[in-house]
């Protein structure tokens, strides 16, 4: 047996991803020592919920007391697996005050208080890691962090929520409605009791704010990021979509423009030969574009314990194994860059409306577009009975010429339901 470095971990949480870093580190503590000659060992764990803890748990190991760890001089990185964004914050602000390093996997608190954070650890010379904060086992941090620095990263774009993908798949191979597959995945547990975060963006909006605060090196946070979720994606739609040669897919979108940054959120329609329209069910993809690197993607489980376990995991590795803070601080958003109004970023579209089928119609509509500079890249009719229905995509237009001509299209009388958009990548 090796000899190593012992390394000790304070587990803060033991719900899935802290359990499953406690059983992985137990799996794998040998292949590491001997890999890395570090031995990890994991001292003391924080959970308050007794019915979490193991019938079989070692006597000692479990405590409700967050001062036996942040007061144990022995214990080196603390992991932050709790969840939520106040008991979290003050944990890990008093772990790195306390000359602990931090390692955790809560993009909801990166997202919204991750300034903070970042900067005390710099003060404090210690490490914040959160490889699993986004994108679960895909190591998207560590290679946009390092692997990518001199890449001219200019465009991230992400399907970086498993919960809407799982569901959208589904709906493009006609399993079911929105509404009926939602409720089978939370039987399933592929979808949270609360799917709000995960249904309406805010979840993949948090991911998204922390890519683009790596990839262009200026902060974003939640609050920057505009964001729409799936709720009212219907079959019909994703039938359209089909029908024209796309998949719908909840895209995150962070691109530099002008110099300023621009991150959103939204159900969009992808070319079915986009890299991304290949990504089913929960796993999850980030596609970069550089100036120096042409396109690369990485996809893989966005979630789950085990999955996001590794991450955890490499994380605790990569700290026990640099020296002092090493290359890399924690944060690498060096510079302050504005944000691109949101109204002026140009996009396709994808648009479905009733309207009455009589002669002229499709003039009126045309007619509007025109005037605005929307031009009109596709179109499908079919007839029912005095009705039509209209699917139109456009190409690329500024959004807010777009959304002035869909205002106007609303006020002409032929057409009998609001206009349905999404935007094509
Ligand atoms: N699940 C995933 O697939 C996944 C993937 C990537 C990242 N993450 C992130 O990982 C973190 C943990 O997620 P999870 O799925 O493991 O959550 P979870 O199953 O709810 O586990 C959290 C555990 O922490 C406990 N806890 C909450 N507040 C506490 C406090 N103040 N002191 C001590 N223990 C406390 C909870 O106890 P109670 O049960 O009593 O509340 C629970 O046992 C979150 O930030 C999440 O966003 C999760």
């Amino acid at each position: 047996m090796v000899e190593g470095r012992v390394v000790q971990i304070g587990l803060l949480g033991f719900g899935t991803i802290g359990s499953s870093v406690y059983r992985l580190i137990q799996k794998e503590r040998d292949q590491i020592l001997e890999g890395t000659g570090v031995d990890l060992r994991v001292k003391k764990v924080l959970e308050i919920a007794p019915s979490r803890i193991p019938t079989d748990a070692p006597t000692g190991l479990f405590t409700t007391d967050f001062a036996e760890i942040v007061d144990d001089p022995s214990i080196d990185v603390v992991v932050e697996v709790i969840g939520g964004t106040d008991a979290a914050f003050d944990f890990i602000d008093v772990a790195l005050r306390s000359g602990k390093n931090v390692v955790t996997a809560n993009k909801q608190l990166l997202a919204s208080r991750g300034e903070a954070l970042f900067t005390l650890a710099k003060d404090e010379r210690r490490h914040l890691r959160f490889e699993a904060a986004v994108a679960g086992a895909i190591p998207i941090i560590k290679v946009m962090r390092e692997s990518m620095i001199a890449a001219g990263l200019h465009t991230v774009y992400g399907i970086v929520n498993g919960t809407t993908n799982y569901i959208l798949t589904r709906m493009h191979q006609e399993e079911g409605d929105y509404a009926e597959i939602l409720l089978e995945a939370q039987e399933l547990g592929y979808a949270e009791a609360d799917p709000t975060a995960d249904v309406g963006g805010a979840d993949a909006a948090a991911k998204m704010a922390i890519l683009a605060s790596i990839a262009f090196h200026s902060r974003v946070t939640l609050s920057n990021v505009v964001y729409a979720g799936i709720e009212s994606i219907t079959l019909d739609v994703v039938r359209h979509a089909k029908e024209l040669g796309f998949v719908v897919k909840l895209v995150g979108a962070a691109r530099l423009i002008e110099g300023k940054v621009s991150v959103r959120v939204f159900p969009a329609l992808l070319p079915t030969n986009h890299p991304l329209a290949s990504i089913s069910g929960s796993n999850n993809a980030v596609f970069l574009e550089g100036t120096d690197i042409g396109e690369i993607m990485l996809m893989g489980p966005g979630a789950g314990g085990v999955p996001t376990a590794t991450a955890v995991v490499s994380d605790i590795v990569s700290v026990a194994n640099t020296k002092d803070v090493g290359f890399l601080q924690s944060c690498s958003c060096y510079r302050r860059l504005g944000f691109y109004a949101a109204e002026e970023v140009e996009s396709a579209f994808f648009i479905k409306v009733s309207v009455a089928d009589e002669a002229g119609v499709l003039a009126q509509i045309a007619s509007i577009f025109g005037a605005q500079g929307v031009s009109i890249a596709n179109m499908i009719q079919e007839g029912r009975g005095d009705e039509a229905e209209l699917v139109l995509t456009t190409h690329p237009t500024k959004e807010r010429q777009f959304f002035a001509a869909i205002e106007q299209t609303k006020g002409l009388a032929c057409c009998r339901t609001e206009p349905m958009t999404l935007r094509v990548l």
